[in-house]
């Protein structure tokens, strides 16, 4: 578990303005999506909470303490398309995931510490449904077994923090519906803070318990790069209750009726 302040962040790239000013205090364990118009700082925002970028202003802490330099194994990320490596098995993908968040200089772990390593991996890869799969190749998998596979490596790392930058958007309707089922027992159960990016308004609503939208507030027509994006809206789900996507919700809970 883990709590992100965001403390007065800019970004900055030359005399482009991406962020502005950003503000946000995020409780640990809460899961976050992230919403807002392509262009409008949202992987920046997410590269910057993983250490890959630095705010040019502002500053960035992880319970308090200001954000190491570089990406670590607090931190596990899961992008749009994963780049899972090829010429290694599913089990061996998670394996060296596990390894690297384990011994981050050594790489490679022996005896009783790798059993366990693996051990723990073949737990994660049955916990992504990819137990029957798990000598596979990535190029033997769908669309949606190579997220889930990005899904146990980010998980192998332990995170407190896990950052998923449109993770499902490129699988099918059905597909994603398998992932959201994946992934909501998976944080709740593992207590992690989740920030996820979408384009999917039913998606962020369905998993989040928050609800962020990034935009600009300002536009100088002659200067595009002039102003950045802040936060537009901020709903916190879990005080206003749940939130019907088709619908309204019922007064009254369906009683179960004996047969
Ligand atoms: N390293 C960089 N150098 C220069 N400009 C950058 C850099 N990274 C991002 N930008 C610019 O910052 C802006 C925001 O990019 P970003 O990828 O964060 O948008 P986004 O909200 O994730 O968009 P999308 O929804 O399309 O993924 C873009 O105009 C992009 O060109
Ligand atoms: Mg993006």
């Amino acid at each position: 578990m883990s709590a992100i302040s965001v403390r007065n962040v800019w970004a900055e790239f030359g005399d482009q303005i991406v962020i502005e000013d950003l503000n946000l205090e995020i409780a640990s364990g809460s899961f976050v999506s992230v919403v807002g118009p392509s262009g409008c700082g949202k992987s920046t925002f997410l590269r910057m909470v993983l250490g890959q970028d630095r705010p040019s202003r502002g500053k960035l802490l992880l319970d308090g303490e200001p954000l190491p330099d570089e990406p670590g194994s607090d931190r596990g990320v899961v992008f749009q398309r994963y780049s899972v490596f090829p010429h290694l098995t599913v089990l061996g993908n998670v394996l060296l995931a596990y390894e690297l968040g384990q011994s981050r200089f050594l790489g490679r772990l022996f005896g009783a510490a790798r059993k366990k390593a693996i051990e723990r991996s073949e737990e994660l890869v049955a916990a992504v449904g990819l137990g029957p799969h798990r000598d596979k190749h990535p190029s033997a998998l769908s669309g949606g077994m190579q997220q889930r596979l990005a899904i146990a490596q980010a998980l192998a790392k332990d995170p407190k923090v896990l950052l998923l930058d449109e993770p499902f958007g490129a699988l099918d309707p059905g597909t994603r519906a398998q992932m959201h089922a994946l992934l909501k027992p998976l944080w709740e159960r593992l207590g992690m803070t989740v920030i996820m990016v979408t384009h999917d308004l039913k998606e962020a609503f369905n998993l989040g318990t928050r609800v962020v939208a990034f935009d600009k507030v300002r536009h100088d027509p002659q200067a595009p790069g002039r102003f950045g994006a802040r936060v537009t809206y901020d709903l916190d789900l879990t005080r206003h209750g749940p939130v019907p996507v088709l619908g309204f919700p019922r007064k009254h809970p369906v009683q179960a009726t004996a047969p």
